[in-house]
């Protein structure tokens, strides 16, 4: 089957007074219809430069550099204004970290579903919709405005507005970030469990590599603006390739040592002033060599699974075995 959306070596950078910063650098994504896809990687890897640039909502400084992304075959990045409304109407959902934001404080949430869906649709339809994401009195929810909803029900209602039209992809960029941990999971579940009501494809980012792997079909870690892994969730997460997954995983909660004390990963993330031309994560490895600080990583097959480490085919992160359990 032909893919929902195609994202071929996107560079995107954002103007800085101080100097452009390079926030994706070289991303290859494709997603199949229905798919889920977890984008995970530290704060300022570029995921919701990545997720954003696939409708084109990035912030006004930024640029796109290089590449292409099509979305059900229609290169985005050259389509006019209205086409661009009409792909991001029709074709994409978009669900973001605070639903308070995205809700209008001023209307009733009926009129903000009605709106959604377009046309002129029933109190029937509405309800359905408020029905299928999970609000336990579809009406009550309707008649409400959105200060009078928990942000877990809110949340449910943003959802309930991108899948309005029916997208082909939902996007949803850390979506229980601003929600009590009790509802994260429930949330998590319900986004993943639209896949078989609705079709989508859906796309995930997130920092917890714990939460999304578990409801992701494939993972895509990313660090410095790449694709530093990708493959199927269970296998990234349990048998990581990349020195960066891995210290990713082992710096995640639930993987304390013995004393109860997780394992940061030392050093911070790289800020880019231009394309990279060496492996970013190098100045943190553990593994790292010369050739990682002076050659720029090409990804590669490894096992079914993409890796972009000079080393990935020599399995050097596997020789040297966690401390901790990879649970
Ligand atoms: N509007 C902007 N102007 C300038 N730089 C930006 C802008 N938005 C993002 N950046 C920079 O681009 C890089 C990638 O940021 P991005 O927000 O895409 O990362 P992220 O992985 O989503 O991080 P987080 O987990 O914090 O949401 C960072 O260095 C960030 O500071
Ligand atoms: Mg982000």
């Amino acid at each position: 089957m032909s893919a929902v959306v195609t994202v071929s070596d996107l560079v995107v950078s954002y103007r800085m007074e101080a100097g452009d910063v390079f926030a994706v650098d070289g991303v290859d994504l494709t997603i199949a219809p229905g798919e889920r896809v977890g984008i995970v990687g530290e704060s300022g890897s570029g995921k919701s430069t990545l997720g954003m640039a696939i409708g084109r909502l990035l912030a006004p400084n930024a640029r796109f550099v290089r590449g292409d992304i099509r979305i059900g075959g229609q290169a985005i990045l050259s389509c006019t204004a209205t086409e661009l409304r009409q792909v991001r109407r029709d074709r994409l959902g978009f669900v973001y970290q605070n639903p308070m934001s995205a809700l209008d404080p001023t209307m009733r949430v009926g009129g903000q579903v009605a709106l959604a869906i377009g046309g002129r649709p029933g109190m029937a339809d509405i309800e359905a919709l408020l029905g299928r994401v999970g609000l336990p009195d579809p009406a009550r929810a309707a008649g409400s405005f959105p200060h009078e909803l928990s942000g877990g029900m809110a949340q449910r209602v943003v959802i309930a507005l991108a899948i309005a039209r029916n997208p082909a992809v939902l996007i949803a960029d850390e979506p229980t970030a601003s929600l009590d941990a009790s509802i994260q999971g429930v949330i998590l579940d319900l986004l993943a469990s639209l896949r078989d009501s609705t079709g989508a494809s859906l796309v995930i980012l997130s920092h917890d590599l714990r939460m999304v792997a578990n409801r992701c079909d494939r993972l895509l870690v990313m660090y410095g603006g790449r694709v530093i892994e990708s493959g199927p969730s269970r296998r990234v997460f349990r048998d990581p390739r990349h020195p960066y997954t891995r210290a990713l995983i082992k710096a995640a909660a639930g993987n304390e040592g013995p004393d109860g004390v997780l394992e940061p990963i030392p050093g911070v993330p790289p800020v880019l002033r231009s394309e990279s031309r060496n492996c970013a994560f190098a100045e943190r490895c553990e593994f790292a060599q010369a050739r990682c600080r002076q050659e720029r990583p090409a990804a590669q097959d490894v096992d079914g699974c993409v890796v972009t480490c000079h080393f990935a085919a020599e399995g050097l992160v596997r020789t040297r075995p966690s401390s901790v359990t990879l649970a």
